[in-house]
């Protein structure tokens, strides 16, 4: 049986009223503009954009994909209803168990219902938005996987890096330094030699989501996507480079990088909400093949003034890291970790605690602070108790309002690991350092057992109201 595709988690994601189709709007302004108000407030549906005037009808962009956890839990496989901390505990059982097939190969599939070669090759057929008013151009690869084989080792890598439409057959693509396929591309250019490369745009988006965060080096993402789907992915290799793809993508490309060829490419806003990188000379694809599905549909996952579809997902797997990463440290009785998507899933992190001891919150929050998976970009670790939900940005604000002890409460570090992303980092061109504070929000340690009583019900209260009276209940 084939593999799950992009349209049938679209078929699930419109059976969970989270899918919404608007017809008509052009790609230079429209979509953009539409995508960006979808994404002001998470949980708005995903947009599918058909009859984009100029194409086709059928020749489909799909955004807002990820930014609602009922729809990132249809990607990995959980019912659609599982709360926050179900997917971060499903995160932190896949990194812990790394469940890997290595993809199998096909003769063919739906992605070669038109191949088109040589002169024929024309990226500028598929609808492709400018998402954001002040961006460099059309970006064809947001949401996309870019391929590449190590020249020595034969590893295949697949890294979510944007890919900006620069003409019919030509395309730039942002890899920044230690990237894996930017290590590859550098490889094959000591030798002399121009660097093979395939870009896929629309797949399952548990095979993209995979692209876009850190597996290890020299572990293959296609693999690891295998151990979502519990089977192969099915792939089928490319004529000029024999690099493999999905075969059930929606849209791929392949060509060379030669060396030293860069072209001007971005700006592209950026997931802090800000234009950080500007516009800079990047690699150049000089393509010879295109694929396409009959109808395909282009994917988007556009960074933008958080929340955003560039960081929430990835927010839910860090989650889950930070927590395995606490643990790791020896931090006891973690009862939950969000990060939170106002601030791009990386600058605000909560996590809630069983205090055991005094100094335990203040441990948590100096470990999840600066631990691998929350150190980067961080400006906000708040820790709080076991009763308050981390994904529940009321209950952590009260907790903040109502339980911080300003005397030992409140600890900034300075020194912490940025980037030039983040505006307030110290230099961004030779100081990517910055400052972060860290909050405890916990009952303090002593009078635990005599502060005063929470004034909502207790669960068990709950439990007994929602059996009788459900349906007369708001919706949670
Ligand atoms: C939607 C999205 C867009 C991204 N864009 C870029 C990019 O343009 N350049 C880049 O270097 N990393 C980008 N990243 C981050 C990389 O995908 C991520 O670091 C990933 O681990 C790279 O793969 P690699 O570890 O195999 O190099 C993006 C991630 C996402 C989810």
């Amino acid at each position: 049986m084939a593999n799950k595709d992009l349209r049938d988690w679209l078929a699930a994601v419109d059976q969970i009223g989270e899918l919404k189709t608007i017809v008509g709007a052009e790609p230079k302004e429209e979509i953009g503009g539409i995508v960006d108000l979808y994404q002001r407030k998470m949980g708005n549906a995903a947009v599918l954009f058909d009859e984009v005037p100029g194409f086709p009808k059928g020749a489909r962009v799909l955004a807002n994909i990820l930014t609602s956890v009922p729809r990132i839990n249809l990607a990995v496989g959980l019912p659609h209803d599982a709360t926050e901390m179900d997917l971060v505990q499903w995160w932190r059982t896949y990194m812990r168990e790394a469940p890997s097939f290595e993809p199998t190969e096909v003769n063919g599939g739906p992605l070669i219902e038109n191949v088109l070669e040589g002169k024929a090759v024309d990226l500028t057929k598929i609808p492709t938005p400018v998402w954001h008013e002040h961006d460099g151009g059309p970006f064809i690869g947001t949401a996309c996987l870019v391929i590449m084989k190590d020249p020595d080792s034969g590893w295949v890598n697949s890294g979510t890096y944007r890919v900006q439409t620069q003409g019919p057959n030509l395309a730039t693509v942002m890899m920044s330094p230690g990237k894996h396929c930017r290590i590859m591309m550098q490889k094959y250019h000591e030798r002399g030699q121009a660097c093979p490369v395939a870009v896929v745009v629309g797949n399952h988006p548990a095979i993209f989501m995979l692209s876009g965060l850190e597996i290890p080096y020299g572990k293959s993402e296609l693999a690891a996507a295998g151990g979502i789907f519990g089977e192969p992915v099915e792939i089928m290799k490319m004529p000029r480079t024999g690099l493999p793809v999905p075969a059930n993508a929606e849209i791929a490309f392949e060509g060379f990088i030669h060396p030293n060829d860069v072209m001007q490419e971005g700006p592209l806003g950026e997931w802090t909400g800000y234009y950080a990188g500007g516009s800079r000379p990047e690699p150049v694809i000089r393509i010879e093949t295109m694929m396409h599905r009959d109808d395909p549909i282009l994917l988007g996952a556009i960074p933008a003034v958080p929340p955003n579809d560039n960081t929430f997902y990835l927010g839910t797997y860090r989650c889950g890291a930070i927590w395995n990463q606490l643990e790791a440290a020896g931090i006891p009785e973690v009862r939950g970790v969000w990060t939170h998507e106002a601030g791009g899933s990386r600058f605000w992190t909560t996590v809630a605690i069983k205090q055991l001891y005094g100094g335990h919150a203040k441990q948590a929050g100096m470990v999840a602070a600066h631990c691998h998976a929350g150190a980067y970009c961080n400006r906000w670790t708040i820790v709080v108790d076991e009763d308050i939900d981390p994904a529940n940005i009321n209950d952590v604000i009260w907790a903040m309002s109502t339980r911080l002890d300003t005397r030992d409460g409140l600890d900034i570090i300075e020194g912490g690991w940025s980037s030039a992303l983040d505006p307030m980092c110290y230099d961004g061109d030779t100081d990517r350092r910055n400052g972060r504070i860290i909050v405890n929000a916990c009952k303090p340690f002593r009078r635990k057992d005599t502060f005063p009583t929470v004034a909502r019900s207790s669960k068990a209260m709950d439990e007994k109201i929602i059996a009788k009276w459900k349906k007369d209940l708001p919706a949670s």
